[in-house]
């Protein structure tokens, strides 16, 4: 799929399930599918009941023909595992692979994401099923790429899992007493004697419900989410390699969620071939922050491109108000995930299922059964589009981004289970301000990990950045000093991997390169504010506010209330030939436009365009150029005046600058401007 030259336009398709429908109707699907050029189907993605009826027979005879009409049909497939959901017989036979919740209480057969990722006996049949497939089907040269289980998530407390548990624990810390220590644990009399001492943090030991789940020992917890990703991943690549073994050059992936809490998938990034996810906003989830999203999964292989594995062409069904994409969206949202790097459009699902959760989930042949829905019209208008006019063009195109947002799961799970300062807290909420100032401005922005080299980049934001980890101090202080800009907020550098608080004054490690002190922390409530000025305004100061003093930076701007008013909310501080700026607190979206806009003026960097509101640019870049993605999230038309010349892609019109390009209500436009574009000659029209 991603930069295989086996499918040389951009795959257009998705998830489509037979298993669920009489084999007699399957042809006429493809036919219809075919109608809609689809290019490539994922299949088998919950099939393990039929292709394993028992402990010991396998049927294939359903995939066999299936993929025998992806070939007549020419259709390349995206195989999954089927391992995502376990069959009866293995509950009921081998109750260990069932997972316990967080409320300690074993699960009974039901749903998917059902088994426990540390049972031996569901990794035994997993295996063996993964095995049986891949030798079946290594040889099917329209296997584009392999697609391990299914969403992997959710969290298990079972006892295989409190065994597993005390093995990752023993193999990170090695002794007892070094346990001891990271934990913390002669606090309330925890000191553990043996590794056997150690139970899963769940309701029945550290945990607790109170406004969400919270906990007694953070340490605890947080190693608890590390190891419990850890021990998702181990099952990924246990299926990998017997995959890779079959057909050692075949791409391997599974399909994320985004910001999905559960999972470390920056942890991840780097066993998987190419990183494939689903896109499924809110309905009221802005453009904004679903472009933040992809920005994250393009992240995790540092910028390479990702594949979009599913989004729905309508609705999706679990939602609280299943409010229709409105005309237009379905071609407008999979644009923008080709803006932010995909290198698929792909959907989820080919065909509405009748029963259960997922039937009024739409898909591109809904119950009606025919291609005369405007779903059906709009997908295979998009289809026929990117087929003809988009082709092979964007494919393996890479953002050029000069700023960067620091995203990292471990700072995500203990900033929220911190008890204190403030359960107002929340990782994404805060990430998110900075992000959308920016994405409101057109800047293109790599969402990176503490690990990703920080060289290219003019500015690096990092947000709560509580967990200050091993290292990361000294990187931050190496980028500041050799010119670059930083900026960090409100409860930053307070503790270390472990949660442990580092001593001698917050910051903590971060106190040189910011020049600061923070002394206390004040937490209001959500209905107050305090206030601070800046520039001629004046903004709100939410959630947090931090009492600063200077230790070498400059103020920016001061409190305005309260026994702190006067003191310092907002510093800059030269250090090397950097600066590194530090926001004490929450201000509004007005506050982050003004603030970031400045930043980037000084640093002189250029956004994608300069569009109306509403107007989303975003820029990729290959060997074929620059396109411009240009996406109209109003309901109106919009124009932009453009600034740069270039071919519009898919209407095929050449535009010089100055020249006025109309974006109709929900339109898009790429313009790309080829390496050599009409060299010596900028007006083109
Ligand atoms: C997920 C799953 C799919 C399907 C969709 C429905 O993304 O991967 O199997 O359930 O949600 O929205
Ligand atoms: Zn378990």
């Amino acid at each position: 799929m991603i930069e295989c030259d086996k499918v040389k336009t951009i795959p257009f398709g998705g998830d489509y399930n037979p298993e669920q429908w009489p084999e007699e109707t399957w042809e006429d699907d493809f036919r219809l599918l075919q109608k809609a050029r689809i290019n490539i189907m994922t299949l088998n993605v919950f099939n393990w009941a039929l292709l394993q009826p028992d402990e010991t027979s396998y049927c294939f005879d359903k995939l066999d023909k299936v993929m025998e009409l992806t070939q007549k049909y020419s259709i390349h497939v995206c195989l999954a595992t089927s391992t995502g959901a376990h069959p009866a017989w293995m509950a009921r036979k081998y109750p260990d692979i069932l997972r316990v919740t967080q409320g300690g209480m074993r699960r009974k057969y039901g749903r998917r994401h059902n088994a426990c990722p540390n049972s031996p006996t569901y990794r035994k049949y997993a295996k063996a099923l993964v095995e049986e497939l891949a030798k079946r089907y290594a040889d099917y040269d329209n296997i584009v790429a392999w697609h391990i289980s299914n969403e992997y998530g959710g969290i298990c407390y079972c006892d295989n899992c409190e065994k597993q548990f005390r093995l990752w624990l023993q193999k990170k810390y090695g002794t007892i007493e070094e346990l001891n220590r990271v934990w913390n644990l002669n606090f309330w009399s925890h000191t553990m004697y043996d590794w056997e001492d150690v139970v899963v943090p769940n309701m029945l030991s550290e945990e607790f419900e109170d406004n969400g789940i919270r906990t007694m020992f953070q340490g605890i917890s947080l190693d608890y989410a590390r190891f419990n990703s850890d021990g998702m991943l181990e099952c990924f690549n246990m299926e990998k390699e017997i995959v890779k073994k079959y057909m050692p050059d075949v791409l391997v992936t599974t399909n994320f969620m985004g910001a999905y809490k559960p999972i470390d998938y920056q942890k991840w990034g780097d066993s998987l071939d190419f990183v494939s996810w689903d896109n499924y906003p809110n309905y009221d989830d802005g453009p904004a922050e679903i472009a933040m999203r992809h920005d994250l999964m393009r992240g995790l292989k540092d910028g390479k491109p990702f594949a979009l594995m599913e989004q729905t062409p309508g609705v999706s069904n679990w939602q609280e108000v299943c409010k229709l994409k409105r005309p237009g969206i379905l071609r407008l949202w999979s644009y923008q995930a080709v803006a932010h790097g995909s290198d698929t459009v792909m959907f989820f699902q080919m065909k509405q299922n009748i029963g259960a959760c997922e039937k009024f989930h739409t898909a591109f042949i809904n119950h009606v059964g025919n291609g005369e829905t405007r779903v059906f019209r709009e997908a295979s208008g998009l289809g026929a589009e990117l087929k003809e006019k988009v082709k092979d063009l964007t494919l393996g195109a890479r953002t050029d981004a000069k700023i960067a947002i620091v995203f990292d799961w471990d700072n995500w799970w203990a900033v929220e289970n911190s008890a204190g300062p403030s359960r107002l807290l929340s990782y994404v909420e805060e990430i998110k301000q900075y992000y959308k100032a920016l994405y409101d401005m057109n800047y293109d922005v790599d969402m990176i990990s503490v690990k990703t080299d920080l060289s290219g980049y003019r500015l690096v934001i990092a947000p709560l950045l509580y967990m200050c980890k091993e290292g990361f101090d000294k990187k931050v202080e190496e980028y500041v000093a050799g010119g670059g800009t930083f900026l960090t907020t409100y409860f930053s550098g307070i503790v270390e991997d472990h949660d442990l608080v580092v001593c001698g004054g917050y910051p903590g490690k971060l106190k040189d390169v910011l020049g600061i002190w923070v002394e206390e922390t004040d937490a209001l409530p959500a209905e107050e504010a305090n206030l601070f000025s800046y520039g001629e305004k004046t903004f709100p100061a939410r959630i947090l506010c931090d009492l600063i003093h200077l230790r070498g930076a400059k103020m920016l701007g001061a409190y305005q209330k309260d026994f702190y008013a006067g003191m310092p909310v907002l510093t800059k501080n030269s250090f090397g030939k950097g600066n590194a700026y530090y926001v004490g607190t929450r201000a509004n979206e007005g506050f982050y436009q003004i603030f970031l806009k400045e930043i980037c003026d000084k640093l002189e960097l250029k956004p994608a365009a300069y569009t109306e509101p509403g107007v989303e640019a975003a820029v990729r870049v290959n060997n074929n150029g620059r396109f411009l993605f240009l996406l109209n999230h109003n309901p109106c038309e919009t124009a932009y005046q453009v600034e740069e010349p270039g071919a519009e892609i898919l209407s095929g019109r050449d535009y010089a600058a100055g020249d006025m390009l109309k974006l109709g209500a929900y339109d898009v436009a790429v313009l790309l401007r080829e390496k050599d574009f009409r060299q010596g000659s900028e007006s083109t029209v």
